[in-house]
């Protein structure tokens, strides 16, 4: 008899330890059958008349600890139960509610003006090449024809590596033109846009570090002519279709005969006054055929090839072209500044 009833107990506890309420409902119903007022384990307290003497005690105990275990697994499940719920509702997201606006960035200034050069220069099959900022002396300077007692080889104006004097960051582009002509046979046909350095004083007109895009094109034959229509589209396609040229003599280490290019901007509004110093003419870039000795240099062959280069200073057109005043602005990327550029393209 008292064997029947200890079983009919531990059912009981069984039954509270295999039972997995899901939800709010099945916890209620949970709580009522072991828990509420007309709950499952009251009667069995009862039962304890009919237990032997010597078994009451551990009767009692059985039958308190079916009511702990009931409420202990109550407890838990409630606040497992309750945060469940919680996050159902905050994943209960209003689909229909404004977005928040994306925080878009702007391309920069100098980013703008480069990729619509290159561009410009893609459409007549040049290509890109991108070389390193920390250049060997050779690459920089010794190929580009720049001698040993140049001024440009002092180290008042190049930034050299620590303890070295053969590496340093590249003064100019042109540094890229080795770089294709000892790894590459003509036809060359690239543009190289990149960051530069020089050790300059920085001011509102110039810094230490500016950009540069460099063109070369070397084949059989290309001659002055080829160079000066190029750079005609060039100036055409960026400053507009009427837009004038002229070349300037000049010298370059690296070119045979050299020039600077200078575009006809006007002095008829106050801008293009001050920008050309009152002359109307604004100078854009320095070109040249590439000397024979660069092609030595590099290991192509002089007699067969020929070739024209030229190299445009980023930061003046893009400053020129957004009417900015001080070029430091470009290097401080002050968000309120770089938001400007948003619509730019
Ligand atoms: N490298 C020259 C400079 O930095 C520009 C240039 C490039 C001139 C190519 C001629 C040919 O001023």
């Amino acid at each position: 008899m008292s064997a029947e009833i200890f079983a009919k107990v531990k059912q009981v506890i069984e039954e509270i330890e295999s039972a997995i309420p899901q939800d709010v409902d099945q916890l209620e119903k949970f709580r009522i059958r072991f828990l509420g007022s007309k709950n499952i384990i009251k009667p069995m307290m009862g039962e304890i008349r009919n237990i032997a003497n010597e078994q009451k005690r551990e009767f009692g105990q059985l039958v308190n600890s079916a009511k702990q275990i009931a409420e202990q697994k109550f407890q838990n499940l409630k606040s497992a139960v309750e945060s469940a719920a919680e996050s159902a509702k905050a994943q209960d997201i209003d689909l229909t509610a404004p977005a928040e606006p994306l925080a878009l960035g702007a391309r920069h200034p100098i980013s703008i003006t480069m990729n619509r050069i290159v561009d410009i220069f893609s459409r007549i099959g040049f290509t890109v090449a991108e070389e390193r900022e920390i250049e060997d002396d050779w690459y920089n300077f010794t190929a580009m024809n720049t001698p040993e007692n140049h001024p440009a080889r002092d180290m008042q104006d190049t930034y050299y590596l620590k303890g070295s004097a053969e590496t340093l960051l590249r003064t100019h582009t042109s540094s890229v033109q080795a770089r294709v002509m000892t790894t590459q046979q003509p036809p060359i046909r690239i543009i190289a846009p990149g960051r530069v350095y020089r050790n300059e004083t920085v001011s509102a007109r110039s810094h230490c570090q500016f950009h540069q895009i460099e063109g070369l094109y070397v084949d059989e034959n290309v001659s002055f002519a080829d160079l000066k229509q190029t750079l005609l589209y060039f100036a055409k396609e960026m400053y507009g279709p009427e837009t004038k040229i002229r070349l300037r003599p000049s010298f370059f280490p690296f070119t045979e005969p050299s020039a600077e290019m200078d575009v006809y901007m006007g002095t008829a509004d106050e801008k293009s006054y001050r920008l050309t110093k009152g002359t109307g003419w604004l100078e854009v870039l320095g070109c040249g055929m590439v000397d024979p000795q660069v092609l030595t240099n590099c290991g192509i062959d002089a007699e067969k090839y020929t070739g024209f280069a030229f190299g445009i200073g980023i930061e003046r057109s893009a400053m020129q072209f957004y009417d900015i005043s001080d070029i430091r602005l470009l290097f401080e990327n002050d968000v309120r500044f770089l938001d400007q550029f948003k619509s730019a393209l």
